[in-house]
């Protein structure tokens, strides 16, 4: 089995729209633009724009988008010409919209120390419209609603459309605003851009389509496909580890690396969300975007500059070079189950098909494990062990990088044991920082060597981060960087890696079986025979 094909057309498009950046206009310094956009690490000043959310009575908009610029512009990292406009059919005026808002953002989990002071300056930003998504009358009272925007907050007729939607309305929106002239810049010098929520695409064919249909409207540099995992501050960390610090690029590849694990475990179930998660699962909820940027950043080449083409270029190499699992691929190194009833902390909790709006024979997974392999020059033959599951023992983001064992065993442990070998593990979240297991003499006259472990903590290192993910995204979208961002190869070819899992997963394929978990533990027996069977075992400590 060879890598994922390159199509020639992904190449031209790459090529005309993203090299258009001057080589000589990068910057020498070592900048790595999300890191850089908190209040604490730089005087970003953004450029003024109208902010537009479609979808703004939805649950993102109260529960992350508002409060995410509430926060911006407590810290003054919101320009005084930044207005929003947020358009929704459910009826509402600028008074009623805003004291919504004040209420999502005041109860919000992303907001500290709310202000009534700070909030009733940012409420003067917030307006909206009422109307239907494939309404011409809801564009035309938009386009009014901005040129008297643009009169009062000078927004310079910026723009940047935000799809925070069901996404069934990303194409019906993206054309209606390629129709009625929106997506164009509305004077000389200033810009559109057009930010998209996750999903994109529900499979390779729809997300191909979305992509066909927005580039119809939008240059592929006017649009931000969002990944929350990306703002994160660990994830963006991840660059740093590896290119700020000279002693980890020689040995991060096959010669000494024996595998690497990423596991994003939940404790939460699908809550309120049962409607969509039946259309989704594992699999596109968390793997096509979360779990493969991760990888791809762990296993990326030093791109040429930490800077939004050069970065997304590694990345997408990362997922062309994915072995595809095809045939008896599937079967053999995917594991799919879905969470029976259980305890977690002392409380019990209910079977996944006894949730609201789940089917009660339902077959879609709530946790998926897989095995890929890059094939490529730096990880020929090191196995990446992907895993993500709701309802599981413990809420845990890690990548884990487990070396390959000293070659001879020096020091007698007793029995059988035998000197663990180096793990570095990245804990994205929660108690954000890195850790390094190392084996050292315990202190005594006799020679005996035990594991122990480096521990980096964020807190305790650099303080409290006060930057959500949503903070970090709406500030680079609204400056134009792209880097934490996804690009439309990228997506695609994730969907690629994906398209024979999700075929043999439809169709109850034998060889893949729903397997079941109780509610508490780390997933079903399947996924430890996945790992088992190489010699290895999962971090569940
Ligand atoms: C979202 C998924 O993208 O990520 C959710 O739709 C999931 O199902 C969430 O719970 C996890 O995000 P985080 O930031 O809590 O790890």
């Amino acid at each position: 089995m060879g890598p994922l094909p390159v199509k020639g057309n992904e190449i031209r498009r790459n090529r005309s729209q993203e090299r258009s950046t001057p080589l000589d206009s990068h910057p020498s310094a070592v900048t790595l633009p999300g890191l850089a956009s908190t209040a604490k690490t730089s005087h970003r000043t953004a450029p003024p724009c109208a902010f537009v959310i479609f979808g703004a009575s939805g649950d993102l908009t109260a529960r992350k988008l508002v409060p995410a610029l509430y926060n911006l512009d407590g810290q003054g990292l919101l320009p005084d010409g930044l207005a929003v406009v947020g358009v929704a059919i459910t009826e509402m005026d600028d008074e009623s919209f805003r004291q919504n808002m004040h209420h999502a953002t005041k109860t919000s989990a992303e907001v500290e120390n709310f202000q009534e002071e700070t909030w009733s300056a940012f409420e003067k930003r917030l307006h909206y419209i009422t109307g239907g998504f494939d309404q011409p009358k809801t564009y035309d009272d938009l386009k009014a609603r901005l040129l008297q925007i643009d009169n009062d907050f000078q927004t310079c007729g910026n723009t940047l459309y935000y799809l925070a939607t069901t996404p069934s309305f990303f194409g019906v929106i993206v054309g209606m605003l390629g129709e009625l002239a929106m997506a164009v810049p509305r004077q000389q010098g200033s810009w559109t851009r057009v930010i998209i929520e996750k999903p994109f695409g529900h499979d390779l064919q729809s997300a191909a389509k979305l992509n066909d249909e927005v580039h119809s409207v939008f240059l592929e540099e006017q649009v931000f496909r969002i990944d929350h995992y990306l703002g994160k501050e660990t994830v963006q960390n991840i660059l740093a580890f590896r290119f700020a610090n000279s002693i980890f690029e020689p040995i991060w590849s096959r010669e000494h690396i024996d595998h690497v694990q990423i596991t994003a475990a939940e404790t939460l179930g699908v809550e309120h969300r049962g409607n969509y998660y039946e259309t989704a699962g594992a699999l596109r909820d968390m793997f096509q975007n979360h779990l493969f940027q991760l990888m791809a950043l762990v296993a990326m080449e030093p791109p040429v500059h930490i800077d939004g083409p050069f970065v997304r270029d590694r990345k997408a190499d990362v997922l062309r070079s994915i072995v595809p699992l095809s045939g008896d691929g599937v079967g053999l190194n995917t594991v799919r189950a879905q969470y029976e009833a259980g305890e977690i902390s002392g409380e019990k909790v209910d079977a996944y098909t006894v949730e609201p709006d789940v089917h009660p024979y339902s077959q879609t997974e709530t946790f998926a494990a897989m095995e890929l392999s890059i094939d490529n020059w730096r990880w020929g033959g090191v196995p990446f062990y992907l895993r993500s599951g709701k309802r599981l023992a413990d809420k845990r983001t890690e990548i884990a990088i487990t070396f390959k064992s000293v070659p001879q065993q020096f020091f007698n442990l007793g029995g059988d044991e035998t000197i663990n070998p180096n793990v570095l593990v990245m804990r994205i979240q929660p108690n954000e920082g890195i850790l390094l297991t190392l084996g050292a003499k315990i202190p005594g006259p006799r020679m005996v060597v035990r594991q122990m472990q480096m521990d980096f903590s964020y807190r305790t290192g650099f303080g409290e981060s006060r930057a959500t993910a949503y903070e970090t995204l709406l500030l680079d979208a609204i400056e134009g960087d792209s880097t934490l961002f996804n690009r439309y190869d990228s997506v695609e070819l994730s969907w690629k890696i994906l398209a024979p899992v999700l075929e043999a997963w439809s169709v109850n394929d034998p060889s893949t079986p729903l397997a079941k978990y109780p509610a508490g533990s780390w997933g079903p027996t399947a996924a430890n025979v996945l790992i088992a069977r190489d010699g290895r075992a999962w971090r569940n400590e």
